[in-house]
């Protein structure tokens, strides 16, 4: 049994290229692009660290949406002994899967997405009681690991570049949530602006193809929500 693979070669002009890679039980996407290139062609560019599901780092369009690979079947995705690989959508392509993430995580940074404590290494741990109300809004949330799948599959970002997109905004809805953080009156200026979260238009594309079973767009409307609190309080 093989299976005739189409892979995305070059940068952002490149083409597909067809290779036949054998089949095998419980064989992933992520496997048939290590067999082509450490048996095919060496010359292929892909990225992948963990191999389960942990790092966020082997997302690629599979047969035209967007998955992490390293946790993706051949059985659940082939078509007719077929598979289509491509870079991320969204995001600039380096050279063939490999795609540049600078702009991802740097909006994580517009998005204030860093942890602002007032505790310094002198004090003790500040605890998180995990059965507060607050605490179980970002179960989920937290379990975010960078991979793009998200932000690959937003038509909005497709749209309109500037905007924060999914994996952004569940961040600053974790910090929101946060009863440690001290810098939220920031952050919810940072994500109220035209490129923030009102420019979410609920397509729920994010939360569909998640792969930790995140759902973006519900943070999405819960910082909503609290942008218009901040502002009734004169904080924004
Ligand atoms: S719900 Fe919002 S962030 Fe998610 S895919 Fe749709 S527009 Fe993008
Ligand atoms: S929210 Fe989900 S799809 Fe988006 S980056 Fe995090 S883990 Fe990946
Ligand atoms: S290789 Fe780490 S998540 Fe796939």
């Amino acid at each position: 049994m093989t299976l005739q693979v189409r892979v995305w070669r070059g940068t952002e002009d490149g083409s597909f290229q067809t290779f036949e890679v054998p089949r095998y039980a419980s064989q992933t996407v992520l496997d048939v692009v290590t067999h082509i290139q450490r048996h095919l062609d060496p010359t292929l560019a892909y990225r992948y660290a963990c191999r389960v599901g942990m790092c966020g780092s082997c997302a690629m369009t599979v047969n035209g949406r967007a998955r992490w690979t390293c946790r993706t079947h051949v059985d659940n995705v082939a078509r007719n002994d077929r598979l289509e690989i491509g870079p991320l959508r969204n995001l600039p392509v380096i050279r063939d899967l490999v795609t540049d993430m600078r702009e991802f995580f740097d909006k994580w940074a517009r998005a204030k997405g860093q942890f602002k404590g007032s505790r310094t290494r002198n004090d003790d741990f500040e605890k998180v009681v995990p059965q507060t109300t607050e605490r179980k809004a970002v179960d989920a949330g937290i379990e975010c690991i960078g991979c793009g799948v998200c932000y690959s599959a937003c038509n909005v970002v497709a749209a309109n570049p500037a905007y924060l997109g999914p994996a952004a905004l569940n961040r600053a809805w974790t910090l929101v949530k946060d009863e440690r953080e001290m810098s939220n009156p920031d952050r919810l200026r940072a994500v109220a602006g035209d490129a923030g979260c009102h420019a979410c238009h609920t397509h729920m594309d994010c939360t569909e193809r998640c792969p930790k079973h995140i759902s973006p767009t519900a943070g999405i409307a819960g910082l909503k929500k609290e942008i218009v609190k901040a502002a009734l309080r004169g904080e924004l």
